[in-house]
Order: structure tokens, then C-alpha cells, then sequence
């Protein structure tokens, strides 16, 4: 079967990881007897360099038509001071909004090989693990296109003061958290609503919706936390949450801390998801499986990590996270679940193998220690292991 995957790799290490991921991608085509056709667009800052724009019309265009969207960050310290609605990051919240992916999965397990890296005692991760593990497995689902990220903001007529609105109508918080109760379904049935509804009234909406629509998934736990709680219990006591929902900016800053218990942000990978397709295939879409006729659910897929100017051009970057999205992509998108599962086994295989980006490289610098050989982004790329 023929797919077209629109790549954006955007900035820093954007590029380098997004490499790997297509590398991986091509053993899974090899192996399983697919075309991954892609489609390569610019957003974020080398747009801007090039056009002036952060999304120019002809990415988002460009994306719509393909089946999935892999990206890989955006922004940097050359594009700081511009002002904010010409800075990279815009790409990405008019991707999210121009493609309706309201629903952001960024799934944050710890793989045993990776044990070494979670700063986490063995005792305190046991302590809350259902079954007394030194693990936890854990999905946050992030509203994507509402809340503080979408709102009205300016500034006053003398500059001196600033606004940012947070507004969520009862139809978006009632769509993401079904993506969460259909996640929470098929994984342990359990639901925590996290939110800060003792101040803000937005977040008391989002608990009405949530009781409401608890009442249609009657198998399901729903409990709610408060956001505060929920950054503490996290590394508290991370193994009693199984499905996260809540909103775009508390999302944002809790992927980002789940992300160090997992070993390194360089390991979360996410899925940003609307609805269902419609039965009727696209017209005009760019020579991709809906050309042919074949079911496909567009999304987008990207690495929580931003564009890590710190590291960027170094050959050190984790590209994991990346070639996890695109099992993601896989598996969502085009409902290719064995194929998926090869990527995130070859993942599992290249740790086996001792290889390990800096990022995650053990703390106590026994097992998998790092060496120029064994650590670059290349070497950590899991393209061999997946052809295998
Ligand atoms: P960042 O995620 O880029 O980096 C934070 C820290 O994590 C840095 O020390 C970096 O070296 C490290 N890191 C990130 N990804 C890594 C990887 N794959 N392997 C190893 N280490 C990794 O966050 P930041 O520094 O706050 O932001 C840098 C720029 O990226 C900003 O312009 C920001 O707006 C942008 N950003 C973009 C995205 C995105 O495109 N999705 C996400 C977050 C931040
Ligand atoms: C992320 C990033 C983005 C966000 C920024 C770069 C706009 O931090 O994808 O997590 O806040 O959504
Ligand atoms: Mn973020």
C-alpha cells in the first residue's frame, strides 16, 4: 500500500532526529512491502528565513493533503525577539488548529533498560505500581487547540499590562476526554481528570463535563487533581495514574515532567489526533493511500522535545522520541499495528544493544555508558535493528 507522510523537520535537531525516524521508517517500507511517499515542507524558523513566514499557506496546504504528519521542532534563539505572532513556534499552533487535531497523546512508560536513567528510587516507584514494580506506565492526553494557547491575549493601550484568556466550551472538553475514556478503555480503567478548579472557573466547567460524560463509561475510575497535586504526585507516586486528560497548558508542563521519570524528554513520543475521517475519500490528496481509497486518520506526530539549541549540531541529540512518533504514526494513521510494534521493538533491541544518546545514559555510568561509537544520533537510530 502506497502512504504519503508530510515531514517537517523544522529546526536545531529537528532535522537530524527527523532523519533517523525516516530511516526507520524505510526498513519498516523494506520488511512489510509498503511506500511511504514524502512530502518535505517547511515551518518554523527556516520558513521564516525563507518566506517570512512561520506556516506559509503552502505547508498547511501541502500537510492537509498528505495521510499523516511527522514533525520534528521548531524555534531557536535566532527568532526570540521577534514579536509573538511571527515567532516559529506559530507553525506548530497553526498546524494543530489548521489540521483539527484537538486530542495529544504523549504516552510516558519507563522501558526497563532504561531503569538507570529515572532518578526515581526503586522503592518509591514500587510503592504505587499496581502490581509493586519498579515502573509505571502512564498517558497523558493533552487538549491541543483550546484554552490559554488559542485565547484572546494582548496588552494594554501603554503596554504596561498583559492579558491571556484561557476559554474551553463544553464540546472541546467533552472530545478530549472521550479520546481519553477510549484510551483508558483498552489500557487499566482508570481516569484522572487534573485540572485547578479550585481557582479557575474554566477548569470547573471541565469537571462538569467530565461527570457527565463519566456516566457513559460506567467500567471507567474517574478522579480528579488538582494541577499542583498532580506535578507532586507525578514523581511522588507516578504509577498510580493510568489515563491523564487535561487541558493544553497544564498538558504542556506535565509531558515535560513525566518526560525525566521515562529517562529523558529525548523518549516521549506524542500523536495529536481529531476525528474520525469520513468515509469519502479526499479529492485531490497527494498520491497517498486516501487517493486509493483506503481508510486513513490524519495526525500529527512529533517528539514532546523542542529544537534543543543546546545540543543542536553536536551529532548528540536522542532521536528515540522521534522514531517513536513514528510508530505512533503508524499505528494511528494507518492503523499498521504490526508494523508499529517492530519500530518500538527495535527501539527495546538497539537499548538491549548498549547503545545510548548522553541524555539517557545511566547515572551511575555502569551498564551503557556512553562512547563516541555508541552515542551519536546515528548510532542510537534504530534503522538496522528494524530491518532485522
Ligand atoms: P527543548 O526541549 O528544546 O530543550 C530542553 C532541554 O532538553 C535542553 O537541554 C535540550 O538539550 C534537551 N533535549 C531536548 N530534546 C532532546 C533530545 N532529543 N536529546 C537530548 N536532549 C534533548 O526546550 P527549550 O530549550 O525550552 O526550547 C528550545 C526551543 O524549542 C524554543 O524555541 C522552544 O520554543 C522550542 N520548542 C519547540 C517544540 C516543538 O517544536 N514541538 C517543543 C518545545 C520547545
Ligand atoms: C510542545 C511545545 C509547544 C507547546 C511550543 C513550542 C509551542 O512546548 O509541543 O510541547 O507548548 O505546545
Ligand atoms: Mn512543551
Amino acid at each position: 500500500m502506497n502512504y504519503s507522510i508530510a515531514l517537517v523537520p523544522g529546526d536545531g535537531i529537528g532535522p537530524d532526529v527527523v532523519a533517523q525516524a525516516v530511516d526507520v521508517l524505510d526498513a519498516v517500507a523494506d520488511k512489510y512491502g509498503h511506500v511511504f511517499n514524502y512530502v518535505e515542507l517547511e515551518a518554523g524558523g527556516c520558513a521564516i528565513d525563507a518566506t517570512g513566514e512561520p506556516l506559509p499557506a503552502e505547508t498547511l496546504e501541502a500537510a492537509k493533503q498528505c495521510d499523516a504528519v511527522l514533525l520534528g521542532a521548531v524555534g531557536g534563539p535566532k527568532w526570540e525577539t521577534l514579536p509573538g505572532h511571527l515567532r516559529p513556534e506559530r507553525a506548530l499552533l497553526g498546524l494543530r488548529a489548521g489540521l483539527g487535531v484537538y486530542a495529544n497523546l504523549r504516552p510516558a512508560a519507563l522501558l526497563p533498560q532504561l531503569r538507570e536513567a529515572c532518578p526515581i528510587k526503586d522503592e518509591v516507584l514500587r510503592a504505587s505500581n499496581p502490581k509493586g514494580e519498579a515502573s509505571f506506565d502512564l498517558l497523558i492526553v493533552r487538549e491541543l487547540t483550546g484554552g490559554l494557547y488559542f485565547g484572546e491575549r494582548g496588552r494594554s493601550p501603554d503596554g504596561s499590562s498583559a492579558f491571556d484568556t484561557e476559554t474551553y466550551s463544553r464540546s472541546e472538553i467533552e472530545r478530549v476526554l472521550r479520546v481519553g475514556y477510549r484510551s483508558a478503555a483498552v489500557r487499566r480503567k482508570k481516569l484522572c481528570v487534573v485540572d485547578k478548579a479550585n481557582v479557575l472557573e474554566s477548569s470547573r466547567l471541565w469537571r462538569e463535563v467530565a461527570a457527565e460524560v463519566a456516566k457513559d463509561y460506567p467500567d471507567i475510575e474517574t478522579t480528579y487533581m488538582y494541577v499542583d497535586n498532580c506535578a507532586m504526585q507525578l514523581v511522588r507516586a507516578p504509577g498510580q495514574f493510568d489515563v491523564i486528560v487535561t487541558s493544553n497548558l497544564f498538558g504542556d508542563i506535565l509531558s515535560d515532567e513525566a518526560s525525566v521519570l521515562t529517562g529523558s524528554i529525548g523518549m516521549l513520543a506524542s500523536a495529536s489526533l481529531g476525528d474520525s475521517p469520513e468515509e469519502e475519500p479526499k479529492a485531490g490528496s497527494s498520491g497517498g493511500a486516501k487517493a486509493s481509497g483506503k481508510r486513513v486518520t490524519m495526525g500529527l506526530y512529533e517528539p514532546i522535545h523542542g529544537s534543543a539549541p543546546d545540543i543542536a549540531g553536536q551529532d548528540i541529540a536522542n532521536p528515540l522520541a522521534t522514531i517513536l512518533s513514528a510508530a505512533m504514526l503508524l499505528r494511528y494513521s494507518f492503523g499498521l499495528e504490526t508494523e508499529a510494534r517492530a519500530i518500538e521493538s527495535a527501539v527495546t533491541a538497539t537499548l538491549d544493544a548498549g547503545y545510548r544518546t548522553r541524555d539517557i545514559a545511566s547515572r551511575n555510568g555502569s551498564a551503557g555508558a556512553v562512547n563516541a561509537a555508541a552515542g551519536s544520533t546515528g548510532a542510537v537510530g534504530t534503522a538496522n535493528a528494524a530491518r532485522e
